[in-house]
């Protein structure tokens, strides 16, 4: 591959991070895309606007993400039937070369429509990670014997702000939560049980993101639906009983940014424990955005009492590695931080330290 095509490179490196990570129809779709760049196909013209920019910069913009969700989100809408009965499904591994035959057709056919979804700025809300945040739930409940108000800073399309709704199996450590969900989340559990028997009661939640997605809106539960890989038939179906609880919740999210909304929705309140709670997003914040919501976080913690504590409860990686998370809990009145456990950054699994 041409070093001095650098979407073609860019496209051919997640085309080997994806293979690596077990998603081999990405990785070969990919790799097919990064050759038609280089030939200067269709491709080239649907990818031109990030033409100019190193491979770093259309890494960090994800631009080689952005055309698989827009490949996979013209099959998932079924305007393209021969494109759909291609890719993978429960039961196959799809046809990637067969795929890409029909893509690179519509590629040059729908350049309007692939290019109008290669606008939107990729992203993928895990419902797993409820996986990494519940134990932090539970030490709270547990050691605080209050009903928990529970607030989500970036929290995408809210899936995870219902967390106490689903079901969880820690393997040996034990099961939590409604047996009746359809959102069933387990996890490769390592280490000895969270406190399962503390009561649980969420007695108010809030969310918000800068860009929220209304999965009332039919286009963009689909665009959520389409940056999963198409060959990850778990993550798919988990992602689809999740919207439906949130659609039988009829829970929405604030549209704000996390520097501010805090202070506004989760003050500390008498009677209950406020948790203010996030995963996966710190990274995406501006440093002094960081900052500010440091030293806001600060404030509401100086707010809380015995009679009304305050929790920091976060899934969010060390500074010096982005491969695995910390889970990490701040509770006031007295301040004290601990580092929970860690786990994968989709919760696949978690080491429980707590
Ligand atoms: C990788 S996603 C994680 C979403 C969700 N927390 C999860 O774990 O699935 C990062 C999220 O952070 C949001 N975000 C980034 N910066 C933000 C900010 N300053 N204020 C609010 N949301 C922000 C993005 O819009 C996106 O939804």
């Amino acid at each position: 591959m041409s070093d001095d095509n650098p979407t073609a490179r860019a496209l051919a490196l997640q085309a080997q991070a994806c293979a690596g990570l077990g998603s081999a129809f990405s990785g070969a779709l990919l790799a097919s895309a990064a050759e038609d760049v280089a030939a200067g196909g269709p491709t080239a013209d649907v990818m031109a606007p990030w033409a100019g920019r190193d491979v770093r910069a259309q890494i960090a913009d994800a631009v080689p993400l952005r055309l698989l969700g827009a490949l996979h989100d013209l099959a998932l809408s079924g305007d393209a039937p021969a494109l759909t009965a291609l890719y993978p499904t429960a039961d196959s591994a799809g046809d990637a070369a067969g795929a890409w035959g029909v893509a690179r057709g519509l590629i040059a056919g729908q350049a309007t429509r692939i290019g109008a979804f290669l606008g939107h700025e990729p992203q993928t809300n895990e419902t797993r990670r409820s996986v990494a945040l519940l134990p932090g739930f539970l030490t709270v409940a547990a050691e605080t014997g209050l009903p928990i108000r529970a607030f989500e800073i970036a929290a995408s399309a809210g899936l995870n702000s219902l967390w106490d709704r689903y079901h969880y199996d820690l393997g040996a450590a034990g099961q939590w939560g409604d047996v009746g969900s359809r959102v069933r989340l387990d996890t490769d559990w390592r280490g000895g049980p969270p406190p399962l028997g503390a009561d649980v009661r969420v007695i108010e939640r809030g969310a918000c993101d800068r860009a929220p997605i209304d999965v009332r809106d039919p286009v963009a539960r689909r665009r959520l639906k389409a940056y999963i890989w198409a060959d990850q038939p778990e993550r798919l179906a988990r992602l689809d009983a999740a919207v439906e609880a949130v659609l039988a919740a009829d829970a929405s999210v604030d549209k704000a940014d996390a520097a501010t909304w805090p202070e506004q929705h989760a003050a500390p309140r008498d009677g209950a424990v406020t948790v203010l709670f996030h995963s996966v997003f710190w990274q995406y914040m501006p440093a002094d955005s960081q900052a500010a919501l440091t030293a806001a976080i600060g404030r509401l913690g100086q707010r809380a009492s015995a009679a009304g504590p305050f929790a920091w409860l976060r899934m969010e990686p060390p500074p010096d590695n982005l491969s695995l998370m910390d889970i990490r809990l701040t509770l006031w009145p007295t301040g004290e931080e601990r580092l929970l456990g860690r786990c994968h950054p989709h919760a696949a699994w978690v080491e429980w330290l707590g």
